[in-house]
This record gives structure tokens, sequence and C-alpha cells, in this order.
């Protein structure tokens, strides 16, 4: 029994991504059926308490180094500010982060800081409103907007930008660098990975890291600067010479899996070791029905160490995994 978790790779996961709900404020084609997911009955959904017993078991016994909240959006549980109080008052010292879309983040991201949470990163696809509002199927840019200099000014910074590279938006993607250079947020490019729920995603079709680099080389100087650290999934550029940057994470055509460092919990309490596994373990079973926290942490040993090399995204014959993003967590 190893005090952390390996898998049969040699990895080791340090990094717990915890989805706390299948709902979402927004529709973004490339992650939600315009009608939204079906919704998890409530008594199916972890409770604080439960969620904040996993977290302190996978940073006390499991060497997990820092947790982060996502979705669906994290945003519309109401009792979020609690999750992360208690967390932080169980694992005082671990860096609590969140993904969120920024909508209604303006109200609460001083909440938020007060309660515990560290850092926030904002998925925001184009600062054009028309775009916006047809990717996401809402008319929600301006509360995006308002959310992620909230959530900067409270000091959940640095705040970084998730944008998933999409075909309609790819023209708008200097305008968006150069609006988070002005607000001093990090961004970063991602490459739209097959989670959508209405399964259109096309490998044929797909926005490229390299497609990327040509439109932004037309406005900008970009210097190739690698990795923050060698587990981290964005690949870094400075931009016009720095110390502003911007990154990319590659998913597809260059994929990271060797270096995947991520354990996750789904929002109805699945452990699952990868975002494509065909595999769920059953942790709210186990917890519901009397677990203890070794017995806990040998279920939570055991999937990861179950875990494959990574997506065969390119590979044939390749079948995208039943639960798409909002439900796995992104
Ligand atoms: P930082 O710790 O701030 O670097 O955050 P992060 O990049 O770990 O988290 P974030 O939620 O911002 O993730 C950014 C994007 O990376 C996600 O939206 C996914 O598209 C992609 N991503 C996250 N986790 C994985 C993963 O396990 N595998 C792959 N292939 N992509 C992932
Ligand atoms: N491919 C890549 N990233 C995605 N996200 C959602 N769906 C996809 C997808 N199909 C990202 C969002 C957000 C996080 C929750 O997941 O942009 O940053
Ligand atoms: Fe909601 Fe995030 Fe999915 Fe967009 S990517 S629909 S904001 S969960």
């Amino acid at each position: 029994d190893t005090p952390f978790l390996l898998d049969r790779f040699g990895r080791v996961a340090r990094d717990l991504r915890v989805s706390i709900t299948e709902k979402c404020s927004l529709r973004c084609t490339y992650c939600m059926p315009e009608e939204g997911l079906p919704a998890i009955p409530q008594h199916e959904l972890l409770t604080v308490e439960e969620i904040v017993r996993l977290v302190r078991l996978a940073v006390r016994e499991l060497g997990v180094q820092e947790v982060r909240f996502t979705g669906g959006e994290p945003l519309m549980r109401r009792d979020l500010e609690r999750i992360i109080a208690g967390c932080h008052e169980q694992v005082p010292g671990t860096p609590l982060a969140m993904t969120t879309n920024g909508v209604g983040l303006e109200h609460r991201a001083r909440g938020l800081a007060a309660a515990g949470l560290h850092r926030v990163n904002v998925s925001l696809d184009t600062v054009d409103r028309a775009g916006y509002a047809e990717l996401t199927r809402r008319d929600r840019l301006d509360s995006a907007l308002a959310g992620i200099r909230a959530a900067r000014d409270a000091g959940l910074a640095p705040v970084k930008i998730n944008a998933v590279l999409m075909r309609e938006t790819l023209s708008g993607a200097a305008d968006l660098l150069q609006w988070c250079l002005d607000e001093e947020c990090t961004l970063r490019f991602i490459e739209e990975m097959p989670l959508d729920a209405d399964h259109e995603w096309a490998r044929a079709n797909m926005v490229t890291a390299a497609e990327l680099l040509d439109v932004l080389g037309e406005r900008f100087e970009l210097t190739a600067a690698g990795r923050d650290d060698p587990s981290a999934p964005a690949e870094t550029w400075l931009v016009d010479g720095g110390p502003a940057t911007v990154g990319i994470i590659a998913s597809v055509t260059r994929k990271f899996c060797d270096t995947c460092d991520r354990t996750r919990l789904t929002a109805d309490g699945m452990l699952r070791s990868c975002l494509f596994s065909d595999q769920e373990y059953d942790l709210r079973q186990a917890l519901r029905s009397g677990a203890d926290d070794a017995e806990l942490a040998t279920l939570w040993r055991g999937a990861m160490w179950n875990k494959w090399a990574g997506h065969g995204i390119d590979a044939e014959g390749f079948v995208p995994p039943e639960r798409t993003m909002g439900a796995i967590g992104g």
C-alpha cells in the first residue's frame, strides 16, 4: 500500500478534480446539449460532508497536492462556499482551485476567496458578444467578464482563461488574447476533445494548435517557452518578447497523457482515472455503506493502478466515453 496514487506506468496522481454538479448556466456547443444534461437525482449527488471527507482522505492519505472543483458549473451549487470552507478547514495547506464559466461569479468571488478558494480558471471563448451568445447559446458575456474582473480583484489570482478552439471563434482569437493581456489574465487555448454531448466533433474539422499559432502570428510575435512544469498540460509562448504569455493545451495533436497526474471524482461520487476511462469505481456506495478511510483508500489506489496509458483519440476504432465533458468534469 503506497501513501500515494500510483499507476502501472509509474505515474503518480497529485491533482484531484472534483465535479460537484452536472448543471450549468451555459450550453457551450462543445460540451452540453441544448436542453442540458439529464439531472442527477439529488440523493445521488455527493453532499458537502461527503465531498469534504473524500478531499481530506485524498490529501492526507493519498498524496494529493492540489484540488480543483469543476462541473458542470460549480457556481450552480448554492453550497459551494460550504464545500470550499469545509475543505479549507480540513486541508488548510492545500491549494483549492475552481474551473468556472464566470457567470454570476461577480457576486460570489469575495465570499469564495474568504472561504479559502485560492484561484479560478474561467472559460471564455471569445469577447465578441454575438459570437459568445452563439457558442454558449446564452447572452451572458457581460456577466462572465464581470466575474473575471471580480475574481482578479478578490485575489483569486492569477486568473487563467480557458478558450476551447472552435472554427466559429478562431478569427476572434487575437482579440481575446489582447483582452487578456489588458486585463492581466493568463490565456490558454485548448484543442477540442471528442467529449461534446452532440457528438459533432470530427478530427478532420477540429482547430489544431498549429493553426492557432498561424492566426495569432499575424498580430503577435510568439516565442516558444516550453511547459511551466513537466506535468502541466499547457505549453507556453512568450507574447511580443514577454513577460506576458499565452498557453496551448494541445490534448489531441500533442497529447500529454505520459505525464498525466490527475484523478477525478464525478458529482455522483464515481472515481475515474482518466477523462476517457471506460470504467468507474463507485465511491459513493462504498462511503454510504460505511467503508472506513482505509477501505476507501484501497479502492482509490486500485482504481488508479488500473489507469490506462492514455487516450486513443487518434487510434483506429476510437470510441468516446459514455459520459460527456459536463458529466465528467472538465
Ligand atoms: P491549472 O492547474 O491552472 O493549470 O489548471 P488545469 O489546466 O489543470 O485545469 P483546467 O480545468 O483549467 O483545465 C484546462 C483544460 O485542460 C480542460 O478544460 C481540458 O480541456 C483539459 N484537461 C483537463 N484535464 C485533462 C486531462 O486529464 N486530460 C486531457 N487530455 N485534458 C485535460
Ligand atoms: N474539449 C476540450 N475542452 C472542453 N471543455 C469543455 N468541453 C470540452 C471539450 N469538448 C473545457 C471548458 C472548460 C472546462 C470545464 O472544460 O472550456 O475550460
Ligand atoms: Fe457549461 Fe463549462 Fe460545459 Fe460550457 S464548458 S457548457 S460552461 S460546463
